[in-house]
């Protein structure tokens, strides 16, 4: 039996070529790994009512680590139209898997490094090397939703709110409530997260990101206890910034920054933001991290327009299997593929279409092969 089980999810489209590529990688660097193949995506919704069905939640829960491609979505009533005959007006409501695994796995670190490879002609600058930390499972996405708004709670809001409440006349239909929920839990593992990975990375600060001035009470849990864990990292300092201006100062100063982390929404946003300071949704990748479960994928999604046409960028699926080899504990591996990877585009002559070439997919894996 091999060291490691490893739960492999290509899902829809281009995730199926990426992943292909990825394991071009994980051949060629031989990790001693069985990889067991599981259904995740649109067609099992269409065909089962399910796109996270419950022999892929089993396996999840006998694997070490999951590398996943990307999965199709689409709002209610498409889902709904797409569901096989036997299936329709049944009642089953399509909800994204990838939510799903998060929290029932409770993967509550969302870990989102963006590095600017050189020769990358896609970076936005020189040098840049951040690393986000997004709380991967409560705040605006806990999906706590009232719409309509049933009376009870309408009422219960307008007796709180006194004396400003816009929402006091109006009809259950004309307005939504999407609630954030923050705990001191969740906030205080997202930050102590951030300061241990800073600490063994040898990283020299942390930055808080919320917006505690107007969304006092959530942010201002948020930044209290990030600055409690704080107090227990005397070598890593500290410092805070509100969402809206740090996405200005990224882009100002991308070289004043290293650590972020943020609350769900916020971290979602700075992380496309600093994504695309590093080449875009080819090199974007993440790791949805738990205690027992570690799920790593690039951030693209399943781009149908080149599904099966081997044309899209894997690198940021390599990128998540890397991630994923440190996770397992394989430091020298997953540094051979970080130098292969960097060496390709720095030699810059095997590229896909995003970085201005003409290779394909598997072309792009087998040069990273190539290079380790
Ligand atoms: P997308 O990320 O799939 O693609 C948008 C565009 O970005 C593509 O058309 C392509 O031009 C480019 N692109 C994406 N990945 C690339 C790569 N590796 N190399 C080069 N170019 C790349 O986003 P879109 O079109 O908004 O969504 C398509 C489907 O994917 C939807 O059903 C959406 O719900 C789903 N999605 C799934 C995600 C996931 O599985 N984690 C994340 C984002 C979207
Ligand atoms: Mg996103």
């Amino acid at each position: 039996m091999a060291q490691y089980r490893i739960a492999w999810l290509p899902g829809d489209g281009i995730g199926k070529d990426v992943m292909e590529a990825a394991r071009i990688v994980l051949d060629a660097i031989r990790l001693d790994a069985d990889y067991l193949p599981g259904d995740i995506g649109w067609d099992y919704w269409c065909r089962e009512g399910d796109a996270f069905p419950l022999r892929t939640v089993e396996l999840l829960k006998g694997v070490h680590a999951a590398l996943f491609g990307a999965i199709t979505s689409k709002p209610a009533r498409a889902a709904e139209a797409e569901l096989a005959p036997a299936l329709r007006g049944t009642g089953l409501v399509y909800r994204s898997p990838i939510v799903r695994m998060r929290q029932m796995f409770d993967l509550y670190v969302c870990l989102r490094p963006c590095r600017a490879y050189p020769g990358n002609p896609l970076n936005f600058g020189d040098a840049i090397d951040l690393v986000i930390f997004r709380e991967n499972t409560e705040d605006l996405y806990a999906g706590v939703e009232f719409a309509p708004v049933p009376a009870d709670l309408a009422a219960a809001l307008a007796r709180a709110s006194k004396p400003f409440a816009p929402f006091k006349d109006l009809a259950p239909d004309d307005y939504a409530i999407s609630c954030k929920v923050n705990t001191r839990k969740g906030s205080e593992r997202i930050v102590r997260a951030a300061f241990e990975y800073a600490k063994r990375n040898g990283r020299r600060k942390v930055t808080v990101v919320h917006k505690a001035n107007v969304v006092r009470a959530t942010d201002g849990l948020f930044l209290e206890e990030a600055k409690r864990v704080a107090a227990g990292y005397a070598g890593i300092p500290m410092d805070d910034a509100n969402v809206d201006a740090i996405c200005m100062w990224l882009l100002k100063n991308p070289r004043s920054y290293d650590v972020l982390v943020a609350p769900n929404l916020y971290g979602d946003i700075i992380s496309d933001l600093a994504a695309q300071m590093v080449g875009g949704l080819g090199f974007g990748c993440s790791g949805n991290i738990g205690e027992k479960l570690a799920v790593f994928e690039p951030s693209h999604g399943s781009a149908p327009k080149y599904a099966g046409q081997y044309k899209v960028n894997p690198i940021a699926t390599i990128l998540a299997a890397r991630m994923m080899l440190e996770w397992l504990g394989e430091q020298a591996k997953a540094e051979r593929v970080e130098r292969a990877v960097a060496a390709v585009i720095r030699a810059g002559k095997v590229r896909t279409y995003d970085m201005g070439g003409t290779n394909t997919t598997l072309e792009v894996a087998e040069a990273v092969a190539g290079a380790l």
